[in-house]
């Protein structure tokens, strides 16, 4: 290859590269999240929801660890709603935002890497499969019910 030739080639490349390397975030940050979604209720603490910032609201929810709160959060609990009542929300952003509500309230949670969203979707399923049951028994239970009205 003649000198010239290959400087060229290595200028572009060079150029190129970026690009390559770091391709552009296609989830929206737990901060974003947290901003259009969450805030709503956490920023006060509507109906007792842990208040952003409060570390002694936090310190509990933080000892449960990252996979369960945020499998739980997001299947909904108590006066939390599933998915934070945005139902177009995927499940990584919403744990981009458990995460960053957690180290903002004396946590350090990072973004969840792919081994820690496979330990969330399999707490989720879990968390499911037991309100699916529970639902079913329920069904049941009011049939039996209609039974006896008969
Ligand atoms: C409509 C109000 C509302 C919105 C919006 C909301 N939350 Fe909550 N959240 C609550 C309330 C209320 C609780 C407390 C539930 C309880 O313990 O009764 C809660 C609890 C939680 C918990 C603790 C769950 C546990 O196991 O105790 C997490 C984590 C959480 N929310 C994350 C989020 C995230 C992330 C978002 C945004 C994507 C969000 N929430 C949006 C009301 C809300």
């Amino acid at each position: 290859m003649k000198p010239m030739f290959a400087t060229l080639l290595l200028s572009l490349l060079a150029q190129a590269a970026p690009a390559v390397s770091a391709p552009p975030d296609p989830l929206k940050s737990g901060k974003q999240v947290y901003n259009e979604v969450c805030f709503a209720c956490h920023k006060t603490g509507v109906a007792h929801a842990p208040k952003f910032g409060n570390k002694a609201d936090w310190a509990p929810l933080i000892e449960e660890g990252q996979a369960i709160l945020t499998a739980h959060a997001w299947v909904g609990v108590r006066a939390m709603p599933a998915k934070g009542g945005k139902p177009e929300l995927k499940l990584s952003e919403f744990a981009r935002a458990v995460a960053y509500m957690a180290s903002e309230s004396g946590g350090n949670w990072k973004d969840p890497d792919a081994d820690m969203m496979h330990k969330i979707r399999k707490e989720a399923e879990e968390r499911l499969e037991k309100s699916i049951k529970e639902m079913q028994a329920m069904k049941k239970e009011l049939h039996r019910m209609n039974e006896e009205d008969d």
